[in-house]
């Protein structure tokens, strides 16, 4: 008897996500009581854990530490989505050279379609928790910089370094 291999996110049938589909992932997984489990509450340093990766899908838990953020970065190809599951988040985006700035709190997120360029940070006090998806994976991220003529480019990595 041949057995069928159990339903997994890497299944076939499940290579498609759209923004949409990205955040009601992320916010399935935020959902989970024991993440916080996974950080150490008295970490410095932004950390992630990732929760479940395929080629398709890649779902990383990230702590940030008050004051702690990560540079201004796109995702590659890939679209994705964030959760806040505790903590407040500050996303800065650039729209005709205009920083826009959104305020993400506990159970809130957004999704972003392709070459979404944003700069995360925790500018509050205690430590922030956010469930981040992407799809497909990441493999590579290009870093900016904001210059006087606008955000440019700085450096291209592999994706561990970047979110
Ligand atoms: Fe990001």
């Amino acid at each position: 008897m041949e057995l069928t291999p159990a339903l997994t996110l890497a299944s076939p049938g499940t290579d498609q996500f759209s923004p949409a589909r990205l955040l009601r992932t992320a916010r399935l997984f935020a959902s989970d009581p024991a993440l916080p489990s996974l950080v150490d509450p008295d970490d410095e340093e932004a950390r992630w854990v990732e929760l479940d990766s395929s080629p398709e899908i890649q779902i990383w838990l990230l702590s940030w530490p008050a004051g702690t953020h990560n540079d201004w970065h796109d995702h590659g190809e890939s679209v994705g989505a964030f959760q806040v599951i505790s903590g407040t988040l500050l996303e800065q985006t650039s729209r005709n050279h205009r920083r826009e700035f959104r305020t993400l709190i506990a159970g809130e997120g957004r999704s972003f379609e392709q070459n979404h360029l944003h700069h995360l940070a925790n500018v509050r006090a205690g430590t922030a928790l956010s469930v981040h998806v992407y799809a497909p994976r990441l493999t590579t991220t290009t870093r900016y910089e904001i210059t006087p003529t606008g955000l440019q480019s700085v450096a291209a990595d592999k994706a561990e370094l970047d979110w």
